[in-house]
């Protein structure tokens, strides 16, 4: 007999199952709620409310673990590939050599964008925001592969994931180098996923252009510690517009703009900016600190909180450590990294964040590392988004394959009512 609540309204008891994950989480399943009691119920931020079940990742905050597929990220980040982990998020196993030979071969054979494209990235400013550009560009790729929007077979929505999978990181190189004035590259064939993304972005046509390993591996690192997070803010933003159907490259786009924001992906560009901020008042932390705390004052520390993570966000750690090999490795002493640890000790040290239970995340030392690899600070949310694709496609094909209802929440009305129409010259 599974488990269950009861709630008690209007001297009626009503009975509700519990719902329990292979990680042992328990959840109210409310699917009858109204139905059964009239009620709804009310959860702004969706704090406390679950959207769907997902077998895709598994986080727990109170630990501070991060799962996929049920792989720790520390294995994944330490022993794989980015493009085995797409594999293995998207379609749920460690693919074999076979397997992932032939995903690099389909993504190969996809990997151009309609010149047309350029048309539209042209019509850009070059002050305007890569993340801005970048999802107008993966909405308007729907108008050059209209095949990809109606997925209603294995094999279309598998075209559609390998279409997406080998556009984006062009597009999204494209955006950086609109930005630079640079003359656009294109994919090559004969290199891999995560190194086309470097030579892409860092390709000049007037010298040689020599790959650095210490690049790839970084890249590498972030892309798979950016790869998924369950039902963060922009996968929920891609699974709720692709549950009415729309096309996965419309999902994205949405997907895109949600990550912008600088509570959610843009944090890394805004840690940067903080952090030089900082590092230009003289190093004074206690000041940001002070704001960060005063009420008053708009200003938070960003890269630090997170609405899961009440303990170490697993991925800042890795990164952090990642952060200090990369800069040694490439012979970089970057004072900023030495003020985000100043004010990673401050903070930690803080009777504000310490009952707060605020750490530093995925975004507080993620930014170090990416200018280090020679890429901007406008960039950086790109750069997340790149790593984020898998999760966003894993995760709306998941609801696409469980024919999830499209997503309509209620809400309390708390408007005026029964007011008289006065015509206008009444008013
Ligand atoms: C990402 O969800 C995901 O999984 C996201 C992500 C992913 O991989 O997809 O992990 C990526 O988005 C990481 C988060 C990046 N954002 C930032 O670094 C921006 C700074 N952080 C905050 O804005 C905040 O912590 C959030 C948005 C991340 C979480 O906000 P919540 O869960 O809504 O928490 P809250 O705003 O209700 O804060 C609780 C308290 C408040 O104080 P009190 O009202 O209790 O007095 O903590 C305070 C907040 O004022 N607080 C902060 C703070 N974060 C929270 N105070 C100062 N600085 C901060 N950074």
């Amino acid at each position: 007999m599974s488990e269950s609540v009861q709630l008690i309204y209007n001297n009626e008891t009503f009975e509700f199952p519990l719902v329990e994950g292979t990680e042992n989480e328990k959840g109210i399943d409310i699917k009858t709620l109204r139905a059964q009691t009239g009620l709804v119920t009310l959860d702004p931020g969706f704090k406390n409310s679950g959207s769907c079940k997902s077998e895709v990742t598994y986080l727990n905050g109170e630990k501070g673990e991060l799962k996929y597929r049920g792989y720790s990220i520390e294995d994944l980040a330490d022993g794989a590939d980015f493009l085995e982990v797409a594999y293995l998020l998207i379609f749920g196993s460690l693919p074999t050599k076979a397997q992932l030979d032939k995903f690099q071969d389909d993504i190969n054979k996809e990997a151009l964008v309609d010149e047309d494209l350029k048309v539209i990235l042209k019509s850009f400013p070059r002050s305007a925001h890569p993340m801005g550009a970048l999802a107008s560009l993966t909405a308007a790729l729907t108008a050059f592969n209209p095949e990809s929007v109606d997925v209603d077979s294995d094999e279309d929505m598998y075209n559609a994931i390998v279409a997406i999978m080998a556009k984006f990181p062009i597009i999204c190189a494209w955006t950086h180098r609109k930005v630079k004035g640079l003359p656009l590259n294109y994919y090559d064939c004969n290199l891999s996923y995560v190194d086309n993304i470097a030579q892409m972005m860092f390709r000049l046509p007037n010298r040689e252009y020599v790959a650095n390993p210490i690049v790839k591996n970084a890249l590498n690192k972030l892309l798979i510690l950016h790869a998924d997070h369950e039902q963060n803010c922009s996968t929920s933003t891609v699974r709720i517009v692709g549950s009415s159907h729309a096309g996965l490259f419309a999902s994205i786009s949405a997907g895109i703009s949600a990550l912008w924001g600088p509570l959610h992906g843009g944090a890394n560009q805004a840690v940067l900016e903080m952090l030089e901020a900082i590092d230009a008042d003289g190093g004074d932390t206690k000041k940001y600190m002070a704001k960060a705390k005063d009420k008053s004052d708009p200003f938070r520390l960003m890269g630090f909180g997170h609405r899961v993570y009440k303990n170490f966000d697993p991925r800042a750690r890795i990164i952090k450590k990642s952060a200090d090999e990369v800069l040694n490795d490439l012979g970089i002493n970057d004072p900023i990294l030495e003020v985000a640890k100043g004010l990673e000790q401050e903070a930690l040290n803080d009777a504000y964040f310490v009952d707060r239970k605020l750490y530093p995340n995925v975004d507080f030392y993620s930014g170090i590392i990416y200018r280090a690899l020679g890429i901007p600070t406008e960039m950086f949310t790109v750069m997340f988004a790149l790593g984020r694709l898998p999760g966003w496609i894993a995760q709306w094909r998941e609801m696409r394959k469980n024919n999830e209802p499209i997503g309509r929440p209620r809400q309390i009305f708390t408007g005026n009512t029964n007011l008289p129409f006065q015509s206008l010259d009444q008013r």
